[in-house]
């Protein structure tokens, strides 16, 4: 293969929460390179390229990046054919949902759009090129990559590089800028080797050289997954002790912070919550237990499965306690939502906890107001849609349940004489919920149920509010 060693020219696949920002970065430490990001939703690409204050992608210091780097050496494009033609390095950050139908449906990853990819970059290609896998994806998914390259093109040489994607939404651009590590996983042969060097050397502009991990392609496949549960699991050990506080009358932040202290255990991913959400840890546990048993190490698929079990735990139970409090006839009571989000700082609402808290309130005909800083109210109708249709609701019924839900665009509207207020995203905004000003304009005694334990117990003791927190509230 005739890599050439001073590839400067980057397009990347796919104009997401992971392509846009992992870019825009790229550019902004390379200015020797010239990056183009294409998507085939053209909409995006026009968002991408539009005003600064409606990105496509909601990040923190995300529109700074793009603002000195845009229409420089980093352009936006709907023109994916010619930019795959032009690109010496292609990254591949499409999406790679769980699948819904077929063999391995609810588990397996759906790798429809990066087969698609493979195959329009065989089709257009006139010259050799990297391909880097950027969008998690099961291990095995280079050899498929390399299988439909092989297949449709003619004569040019593809080398595939695992370069898998560590960023945590909501800090993108920080972990972007400060990686804990950067993986590049290919094949161990010299033209494998040196197609790993061309990507090391782009991450080299800025990150430290003995942060740089190379290995061969499977095990940097497999080692964004397994890094994913390992995280994954540390939330659900720990919501799943917060089960265990809730009955007891142990506090799960005390016990939290006794734990982590321990350095063995360090105090990372151990608050507990609502249940994770996000677009990766159900997706790649999912995978990891597929995998698992597709080599029929059944004990290894059902240990990592009871992470999601748990989770889903997690969900139920936080409805079921918000359902018990409320206890009369829940279709006269309204309950305030706040935060869509599946964390703070994004806009992403992809698996996120309340989507199912909310769906499960409804289907008992609870009235719900929704209000989140960042997702937009057609999302969350579309999310909420998409629930009840997969709970086996008709249209006609979902239309009637969407009946009992409003929007709101600011948080004292949607707090206002509601029955309950249960707090599902950490919004730094949420944190200060003032129950004076609420116990002014209610006569009702006002029950709050929060699901990120950002409240402080101390500061909400009053006659006039029910307090429940995750793992700190015996009742
Ligand atoms: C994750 C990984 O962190 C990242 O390395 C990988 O590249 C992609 O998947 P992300 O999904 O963006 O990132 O967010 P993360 O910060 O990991 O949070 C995931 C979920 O766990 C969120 O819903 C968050 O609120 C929840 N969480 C996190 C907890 O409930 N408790 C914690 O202690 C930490
Ligand atoms: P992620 O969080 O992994 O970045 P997103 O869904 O935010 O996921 O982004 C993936 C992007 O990839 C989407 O904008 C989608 O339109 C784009 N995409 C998927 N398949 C293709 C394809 N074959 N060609 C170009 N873009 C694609």
């Amino acid at each position: 293969m005739k890599i050439k060693m001073k590839s400067k020219n980057i397009c990347c696949i796919g104009a997401g929460y992971v392509g846009g920002p992992t870019m825009a970065v790229i550019a902004s430490k390379c200015p020797n390179y010239k990056i183009t990001v294409v998507d085939i939703d053209s909409k995006r690409i026009d968002l991408w390229n539009g005003d600064l204050h409606r990105l496509p992608v909601y990040e923190p210091g995300l529109k700074e990046v793009i603002d000195a780097t845009r229409g420089k050496n980093l352009f936006f494009s709907n023109d994916i054919d010619k930019e795959i033609r032009q690109a010496d390095i292609i990254f591949m950050a499409v999406n790679t949902p769980t699948k819904t139908e077929g063999k391995g449906k609810g588990m397996a990853t759906d790798l429809r759009f990066v087969e698609k990819c493979a195959e329009r970059i065989a089709k257009m290609s006139l010259s050799d090129k990297i391909i880097v896998e950027k969008s998690t994806a099961p291990i095995g998914t280079a050899k498929r990559i390399k299988e439909i390259l092989k297949l449709n093109s003619k004569n040019i040489k593809f080398e595939i590089v695992s370069n898998p994607e560590f960023l945590a939404e909501g800090t993108a651009i920080n972990d972007l800028l400060y990686p804990d590590r950067i993986l590049v996983g290919s094949d161990e042969t010299p033209s494998g080797k040196m197609a790993s060097k061309v990507i090391v050397d782009i991450y080299k502009h800025w990150v430290p050289e003995n942060k740089i991990i190379t290995t061969n392609l499977w095990s940097s496949e497999l080692s964004k997954l397994a890094s994913n549960a390992f995280l994954a699991q540390r939330i659900s050990s720990i919501n799943s002790l917060s089960a265990l506080c809730d009955e007891s009358g142990a506090n799960i932040k005390e016990v939290s912070r006794a734990i982590g202290s321990d350095s063995r255990i360090g105090d990372k991913f151990l608050e507990a919550s609502v249940g994770f959400g996000g677009s990766c840890f159900k997706k790649d546990i999912l995978n990891l237990v597929y995998l698992c048993k597709f080599y029929g190490l059944n004990e290894v698929a059902e240990y990592w499965h009871q992470v999601i079990k748990i989770n889903q735990f997690q969900k139920e139970r936080f409805s079921q306690r918000i359902l018990t409090i409320l206890d009369s006839d829940i279709s006269n009571q309204t309950i305030s939502i706040l935060g869509w989000a599946f964390k703070k700082n994004t806009n992403d609402s992809r698996e996120s906890a309340s989507i199912d808290i909310s769906s499960n309130l409804l289907k008992k005909d609870a009235n719900l107001n929704i209000y989140d800083p960042m997702v937009k109210s057609s999302k969350v109708k579309k999310d909420l849609v998409e629930n009840l249709k997969n709970q086996g609701l008709s249209m006609k019924e979902i239309d009637t349940k969407l009946l009992r839900v409003r929007f709101f665009d600011n948080i004292n509207d949607s707090i206002k004489n509601t029955d309950c207020i249960a707090i599902m995203t950490e919004w730094d905004e949420f944190k200060n919920i003032n129950i004076d000003e609420i116990s002014k304009v209610t006569s009702k005694k006002i029950f709050i149920a929060d699901g990120r334990n950002i409240l402080n117990p101390k500061n909400i003791e009053s006659s006039k509010v029910k307090y429940i927190s995750v793992g700190n509230s015996k009742f």
